[in-house]
Formats: structure tokens, sequence, C-alpha cells
């Protein structure tokens, strides 16, 4: 009797927490207006999305370069813009993958115009080179899609004798290639515009640490200093800042008709999300966390055709003129959840960073464990 007494009491004070986690997740995913419910299919349904594929225009002699398009949001865009008419190119690292793309390009878009450019994101010569090759092959650049990205890791990194990236292989690949591309690609930008960059970059900037003093190399550099999610913040709000900046000083330069803007594409099934699940887990814990993280993935996260939707809409959609602005799931224009992401002064000191950076001596890789 007893027992029954206390099964009783534990199934309703269960029921009643349920119930008021629920109440808490609806009355968040749909009214709450952050980043994390837009990326909740459950409370965008309660949104139209601000783009569809049906709105996607005719790109005939449009040249669009996507880095990190052998899969997931960057191989998604590929199809749909060759579809579209675009000359399309694709950024790859690996000859594999990059083939295997290119193929599954054509085959949604056999009469489409693509090709691939070698772009290793992790390599400053890599994307020297690769920026070189693409001005050599095209005589204009309409739309340049900063896409290729990792995971923040604790697994091995990737060390650089210049010493930037003892710790930080997501800041060079997420955030410092695309701003060394975007300068180096920045003239054939204005030659062709109208034009648009696209920043692919993640609501996850959030998790960088509030204040400034963290863009120095040894802060950068300290692993012991910043979580694994400070520093992926990091690389993601260094992308959305530079994002402004950039259009800031195209404006000042007198060329509003480049445009720079920034998406978070949303929480999106693509390999990115489990990709470092042993790394970061361990071994063990991994085969818990794993599953975990794809049911997550299941029930929670954009199929790669909606996650592609705000950053493709970023680059084509002839509804948007301006640059300078953040947009999240789907094409929606929201504000930066971060006080440097705006900050015209972290703009400026972030600049001036990446080109010392940028400058520093060496570049041989050294695999670190
Ligand atoms: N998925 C999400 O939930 C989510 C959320 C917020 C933001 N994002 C952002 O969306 C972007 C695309 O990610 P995704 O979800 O589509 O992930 P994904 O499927 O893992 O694609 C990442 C792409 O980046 C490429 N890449 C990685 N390291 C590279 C390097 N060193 N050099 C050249 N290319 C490299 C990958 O190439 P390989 O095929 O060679 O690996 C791949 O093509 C990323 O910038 C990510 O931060 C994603």
């Amino acid at each position: 009797m007893a027992v029954s007494g206390w099964w009783w009491g534990l199934s309703l004070c269960a029921a009643m927490l349920s119930w008021q986690a629920w109440q808490w997740a609806s009355w968040w995913a749909i009214f709450e207006e952050s980043d994390f419910a837009r990326s909740i299919p459950l409370g965008n349904r309660q949104r139209a999305p601000g783009f569809s594929l049906a709105e996607v225009p005719s790109l005939a002699g449009r040249i669009v370069l996507i880095t990190g398009a052998t899969s997931g949001i960057g191989l998604q865009l590929a199809k749909v813009v060759a579809r579209a008419g675009a000359v399309t190119v694709l950024g790859y690292r690996s000859e594999a993958r990059g083939q295997a793309a290119l193929d599954q390009v054509y085959h949604v878009a056999p009469n489409a115009s693509a090709s691939l450019l070698r772009l290793d994101l992790s390599s400053r010569r890599g994307v020297e080179a690769a920026a070189a090759e693409f001005a050599r092959r095209f005589d204009g650049l309409h739309v340049l899609v900063n896409n290729g990205g990792i995971a923040a890791s604790l697994g091995p990194r990737l060390r650089f004798s210049d010493g930037v990236e003892e710790c930080f292989q997501e800041r060079r690949v997420n955030y410092l290639a695309h701003f060394q591309l975007t300068l180096a690609l920045l003239p054939l930008l204005q030659r062709s515009a109208p034009s648009r960059i696209v920043h692919v970059s993640a609501a996850a900037h959030r998790h960088a640490p509030l204040h400034s003093s963290w863009l120095s190399l040894a802060s950068i550099n300290d692993l012991a200093a910043h979580s694994i999610h400070e520093r992926y913040g990091m690389a993601e709000l260094a992308q959305l800042a530079f994002s402004n900046e950039l259009h800031r000083r195209l404006q000042r330069d007198g060329h509003a008709d480049v445009l720079s803007n920034a998406v978070h594409p949303g929480i999106v099934a693509t390999g990115l999300l489990t990709a470092n699940v042993q790394d970061n887990y361990g071994p063990l814990l991994g085969r818990v966390v794993g599953p975990l993280v794809r049911l997550r993935n299941k029930v929670l996260a954009y199929e790669v055709a909606d996650g592609a939707l705000t950053p493709l809409y970023a680059a084509c959609s002839p509804s948007l003129r301006t640059g300078g602005g953040y947009f999240v799931p789907i094409a929606q224009p929201w504000r930066i959840s971060h006080p440097l992401g705006t900050d015209k002064e972290f703009g400026r000191a972030l600049w001036t960073f990446s080109e010392e950076l940028l400058a520093r001596p060496g570049e041989e890789e050294i695999r670190s464990t």
C-alpha cells in the first residue's frame, strides 16, 4: 500500500513536471524571440518563411563561389544556384569529396556550368593560391559564400608555425581564412558589382566572451582560458563583426553595391553536428551522446534543404538590397545577440588583428595531439 502511494505520488510529480516543461518549451519555442527558438521547426511553423526555393531568381551569367561546398549547406547551395543557371564554383579540400560533390551537382542540374576550386581553408598559402587561381580562371565574381566550417573540437589540433593556430583551428577555417579570401577577391567582387558576400556564421556567437580582451594572440591560443563553446563562439562572432565592418568600409569607399551580409542557417542536420562527438565526449560517453545528438537532429534540426534557404536568400534574393544585415531561419532579419557583433571599435580592432595574424611569418602545418 505504502509502495503504491509513493508510486502514485512520484508519477503525479513527474506528470506535473513534464507538463510544466512542455508549457515552458512551447512558450519559449513559439513566442520567445530567441535565436534558438527560431531554429526550432516548431517555433518557425508559426511564422511565414521569408524565402523559398520558388523565389530563387535566374542566376544566368552570375558567377558564384561557395567555400566548403562538398557537403551539407554548401553542397545544397551549389545545387540550387547551379540549377538556377549560375556559373558555380565549388571550393573543396579533398579531391575525392570534391569530385563526388560536383557529380551530385551535375546529377540535379545536368546542364549546369559547375567546376571545382581547390581551397583548403586551414592553409594560408592554400587560400592565397585558390584566390589567385580563381582570378585566373574567371573574369568576375558576383557571389562569394563564406560557408566552409568545422565544429568546435577537443580533439587533435592543427598547429601552424606562425603560431596562430595552436588551439584555434576553427578560428582559421571558420573565420580567418574567410577574412583572407574575401580581401583577396574583393577587387573582383567590386568590379563585378552588384555583387554579394555571404558570411555563414552561427547563433553560437553568443558564447563568445563579452569583453574584447580576447582579441590577442596569447588569448586565442590559450586553451585553458576559454571553453570549447567560447572558442567556437569567438570564431563565429568574428565572422559577424567582420561582415559588419566590411559593410561599413564598402559604404565608406563608394561600393554600396557590394553587399556584405551574415546569416545563422539554423540548427541543420549536417555532419557538422555529429563530427566531434567522440573527440569531445570520449569513446565511452560518446557512445551514449552520439545517438542522443542524432535523435536531437532528427526531431529539432532543419533538413539541409531548409537550412540552406537563409544563406540562399542572402546570396540571391532580389528583395535584399542592403548589406550589414544578419538573418536567421528562414530569411528573417534579426539582431546580433552579442554587443561586440555590431560594435564599430571592435570591428576595426578585429580587422587590424586579422591583418596582423596574416602577416606573421611561417605557415608550415604541424599536426599536434
Ligand atoms: N549545421 C548546423 O547546425 C550549423 C549551425 C550554425 C552554423 N553552421 C555553419 O554552416 C556552415 C556549413 O556547415 P554544415 O552544417 O553544412 O557542415 P558540413 O556538412 O560539415 O560542411 C562543412 C563544409 O566545410 C568544409 N571544410 C571543413 N574544413 C575545411 C577546410 N579546412 N578547408 C576547406 N573546406 C573545409 C567541409 O569539407 P570536407 O567535405 O572536406 O570536410 C564541408 O564541405 C559552417 O560554417 C557552420 O559553422 C552550421
